[in-house]
């Protein structure tokens, strides 16, 4: 307990978080990390290098378009149990759906009220209700499955309802705690350890069969398990869950709602979603095609969807960022001292008119000037980090998001039924959540 901690918000201050060599981004991150995957310093240290190039390489620009046929593929099959129309909460569309199956929710309880408004008893009661395949408050799955098959192993994703539930549930409340859990002692939260501690047993349980599993199609080997090769020459397998629990936090959880905010920007938007569609329909024909391929060419012809992905993103960014002070470092008038952790706040700045002008309008044109091809965001872009250890899945995240996107909209004409709903300001870490309801009405294009 007892952080001290400066926030920077003059370019000074940014300029020291981002360049001085005196701040350090893994001493930030260490203890947070042991909170909430049970990962000690030494072995955190130790690896975290080693895991990042690794993850750079792996999901990186370098090899990226290596996923897009899995990746279409997948969320293929995830749509096919979407059925021919419906209404639902757009959260739980972008989420998680599967086989027609999964527990139903009151009106008002979307993803963003799940941890607040209800305790996790009352949930486990909740997900004790009946199911009933009538109404439109479906809890389904995209994402969820998509992220873990490709990222950990097929079939890595449970495929029973009762399992499902189990797990979203779980992966729920750990992640509406990460940010008490990454402060606070673990006895104080009793419910998000308890969650905590099922995700490490379902990983347990799992990788031998992640270490084994060799894809159908050729011998790539999933992220986790080059990851888990790290680990195991490192020896330090016993921590092979944790590093799994991590992995599976830090690939869903932005993700997600990064989904759901372009779809609902979108789709609140008539002239770009008139504009998307015409050029979803210029790149694959009519609608009606079952499992349409995706390739990479087809998605430059579709930059105003990239442009989409990434306007919800500046304006739904990560809270903060955090470094650690190693040396007594200057800003303006003032010494911060060692130890300090300096704070950037990538949702703050990218409402700074001056970097970004009319901040708080949705305007993808802005990111014509970025010279995406080469890789570059805008200057003052800060969502995905920054500096030696900016996020190693950005790419990943932005490809799936586009693939996403294409497939929901190229089969289904989709409409709001509610207002864009409010962003919550509950969490600093990582991308703000929806607060309320924004129901989706989707209907099969013919
Ligand atoms: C839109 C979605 C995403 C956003 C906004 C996001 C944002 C971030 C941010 C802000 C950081 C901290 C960087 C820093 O402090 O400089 C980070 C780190 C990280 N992200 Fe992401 N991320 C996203 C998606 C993903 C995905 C899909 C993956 C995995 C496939 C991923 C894996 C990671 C990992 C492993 C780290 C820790 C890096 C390290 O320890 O050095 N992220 N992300």
């Amino acid at each position: 307990m007892g952080n001290r901690m400066t926030f920077v918000t003059e370019e000074e201050g940014i300029n020291v978080f981002l360049k001085s060599k005196e701040v350090n981004f893994e001493l930030a991150v260490q203890n947070p990390v042991y909170r909430t995957a049970s990962i000690p310093k030494n072995t955190f240290l130790a690896l975290h290098e080693k895991l990042y190039i690794m993850m750079k390489g792996k999901i990186g620009t370098f090899n990226l378009y290596q996923f897009t046929g899995q990746l279409t593929e997948e969320l293929h099959e995830q749509l096919e149990n979407l059925g021919t129309h419906g209404t639902m909460e757009l959260n739980h569309l972008v989420s998680n759906f599967s086989s027609a199956i999964l527990w139903h929710v009151e009106h008002n309880l979307s993803r963003g009220d799940f941890g607040r408004q209800m305790s996790q008893d009352k949930a486990e009661e909740g997900l004790r209700r009946p199911h009933s395949c009538s109404g439109a408050f479906w809890q389904w799955n995209l994402l969820y499955p998509v992220t873990m098959n490709m990222l950990f192993k097929k079939g890595l994703f449970p495929r029973n309802e009762g399992k499902i539930r189990e797990f979203y549930q779980h992966f729920q409340a750990y992640d509406e705690g990460f940010e008490y859990g990454s402060q606070m002692p673990e006895c104080l939260l009793r419910n998000w350890s308890k969650s905590k501690k099922w995700l490490l047993a379902l990983f347990e349980k799992n990788i031998p069969d992640i270490k084994t599993y060799k894809s159908a199609k050729d011998n790539s080997m999933t992220l986790m398990q080059t990851m888990l090769d790290i680990v195991e020459m490192e020896r330090k397998e016993e921590k092979s869950p944790n590093y799994g629990l991590l992995l599976l936090w830090a690939s869903l959880s932005n993700a997600v709602p990064v989904a759901f905010w372009t779809l609902a920007f979108v789709l609140s938007h008539p002239s770009i979603h008139k504009t998307i569609m015409e050029g979803v329909s210029s790149v694959f024909g009519t609608a009606g095609k079952d499992k349409m391929k995706v390739s990479e060419d087809d998605l430059k012809k579709l930059p105003l969807i990239k442009w989409c992905i990434l306007e919800a993103i500046r304006l739904r960014a990560p809270g903060i960022i955090t470094r650690k002070v190693l040396k007594p470092v200057k800003i303006l008038n003032y010494t911060v001292p060692s130890g300090d952790l300096l704070m950037l706040s990538p949702f703050w700045l990218h409402r700074n008119p001056e970097y970004f002008p009319e901040p708080e309008l949705f305007k993808p044109e802005r990111w014509k000037k970025a010279n995406l091809e080469k890789h570059a965001f805008l200057d003052w872009f800060m969502a995905f980090g920054s500096g030696k250890y900016q996020c190693p899945g950005r790419w990943f995240a932005l490809l799936e998001i586009q693939i996403c996107i294409i497939l929901i909209l190229y089969k289904y004409d989709c409409s709001l039924l509610d207002p864009l709903p409010k962003q919550s300001f509950l969490h600093l870490v990582g991308v703000q959540q929806p607060e309320g309801q924004c129901r989706i009405e989707f209907k099969q294009r013919k």
